[in-house]
């Protein structure tokens, strides 16, 4: 079976290979670094050995209760931000029918908690109000306020609706195994509970219950998604040689393109399912490096869609940017491009075509335009599109996050920076404790 692919031949115009090779030793001793636990942040390197520890029993637990949302709801939702929602909504997205939540789909996953929008809340509430639902709130510390306010209108909601008993029976609770606020409730009212292990940071939550449990009630193959971090767990370990590395590859490219001025790094899909895995991907990234004044800049467009927007600035604007292209070498689906009689709109050049042929020039295309306008590219060719080769995905760009991280010599496990809104948020709405700083701010806005 083949596996992922990584191509970083269309950088070669603006950095040289040797450069690349020159990172061998460096990156040697990151990944040692990662694997003896040595580093900054050693006590979140929990994903690290992840998909090799999970076990034929824990997935059938997700399964079983996964099969018991979906017999008993028609609308699961998934309260939580960040790394708490991202992931599997990352994977639900990529994975799932375009337009199945307009058809009969059974359960329709909906996603609360990560915003606080009154119309939004307002009008999830109403969308609710006829139907059976049930809640999985995701919170490794359960006082992320987003996610909590989201809950307490859901859980009056589900019990108002159902009653106390039968609303319970329908609450899932992910976090953390022994504190919180989320798990003092979840004791107190008696829901299932799965944990978020300590040494799991929320970005690289995927592969625990935090992604497992709302991709299984999407009804999605969550073995095959294992299955294919596993996989990846061994292409990018610590012995593959840095030539065949491809994480390690891609994390050297990414820091040599840096150190040459490319300070903002695009994620690019031709597939408009993956906008989440971006979404995702983003957050990896950037909340892994983006600290001590240093880090790349990750942006994400879908095309062809943004070649009509931001393809303008991406041709001629600052040259500060790079490309990655998550590249789908086969469409799932077959659907060809009809002849017309009139050829009014003159496509029957194309007549005859499968549809993806088209979006394959397109892609190929973009590369060789943006190299041209001083956009380095590179690519990682998907064989499919499928929950195996995701796995592959998610396993590849956490390991090169890892060690791109410590490539830039910052701790990639941390995000002290997220604390400033909410301290600030906390005083503005006096929050009790934050009087202090409630008085600092109020005299800072006269
Ligand atoms: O990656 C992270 O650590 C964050 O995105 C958190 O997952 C996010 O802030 C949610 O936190 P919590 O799970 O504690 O509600």
């Amino acid at each position: 079976m083949e596996d992922i692919k990584l191509s970083i031949d269309s950088c070669l115009k603006f950095i040289s290979k040797d450069s690349i090779a020159g990172y061998e030793t460096q990156v040697k001793a990151c990944s040692e670094t990662l694997h003896n636990g040595t580093g900054k942040g050693n006590d979140f390197l929990g994903w690290l050995n992840l998909p090799s520890s999970v076990t034929a029993e824990f997935l059938a637990d997700i399964k079983a209760t996964a099969a018991d949302l979906r017999a008993n709801c028609d609308v699961v939702v998934v309260a939580g931000i960040g790394g708490s929602y991202l992931g599997a909504k990352a994977v639900i997205d990529s994975l799932s029918n375009s337009f199945a939540w307009l058809q009969d789909q059974k359960p329709i996953i909906v996603y609360a908690g990560n915003n606080i929008g009154e119309d939004y809340l307002a009008e999830l509430t109403e969308f609710l109000s006829d139907k059976k639902f049930g809640i999985i709130n995701i919170s490794k510390s359960g006082t992320t306020t987003e996610t909590a306010l989201a809950f307490r209108l859901l859980k009056t909601q589900l019990e108002k609706q159902m009653g106390k008993a039968e609303a319970k029976k329908r609450i899932v609770a992910i976090t953390d195994k022994a504190k919180g606020a989320l798990r003092t409730l979840s004791t107190k009212e008696g829901y299932k509970t799965y944990v978020i292990p300590d040494n799991v940071g929320g970005r690289f939550s995927v592969l625990t219950p935090v992604g497992l449990l709302p991709i299984a009630v999407a009804g999605l193959d969550v073995d095959s998604l294992i299955a294919g971090a596993q996989r990846m767990e061994k292409v990018c370990g610590l012995n593959t040689p840095f030539a065949e590395n491809i994480a390690a590859i891609y994390a050297a490219t990414r820091n040599e393109l840096y150190r040459n001025g490319k300070k903002i790094e695009i994620l690019v899909n031709f597939q408009p399912k993956l906008h989440y895995f971006a979404e995702w991907w983003k957050q990896l990234f950037g909340e892994s490096e983006g600290k001590d004044n240093k880090g790349i800049f990750n942006a994400a467009v879908d095309f062809t869609t943004d070649l009509h927007s931001m393809g303008q600035w991406i041709q001629e604007g600052e040259r500060s940017i790079f490309e990655t292209v998550l590249s789908i070498k086969k469409p799932n689906k077959t659907m060809m491009v009809p002849s017309d009689a009139d050829n009014l709109d003159g496509l029957n050049f194309l007549a005859g075509k499968h549809v993806d042929e088209v979006n394959k020039m397109a892609e190929l295309g973009t590369m060789l335009a943006h190299v041209d306008g001083g956009v380095p590219n590179l690519k990682v060719e998907i064989p499919e599109l499928n929950a195996y080769y995701i796995g592959q995905l998610i396993y590849f760009f956490e390991k090169a996050c890892g060690i791109s991280g410590y490539l830039l010599e910052v701790n990639p496990f941390n995000q002290p920076g997220v604390e400033a809104y909410k301290k600030n948020m906390f005083a503005l709405l006096n929050k009790p404790g934050y009087e202090a700083e409630s008085k600092a701010i109020q005299a800072r806005l006269k």
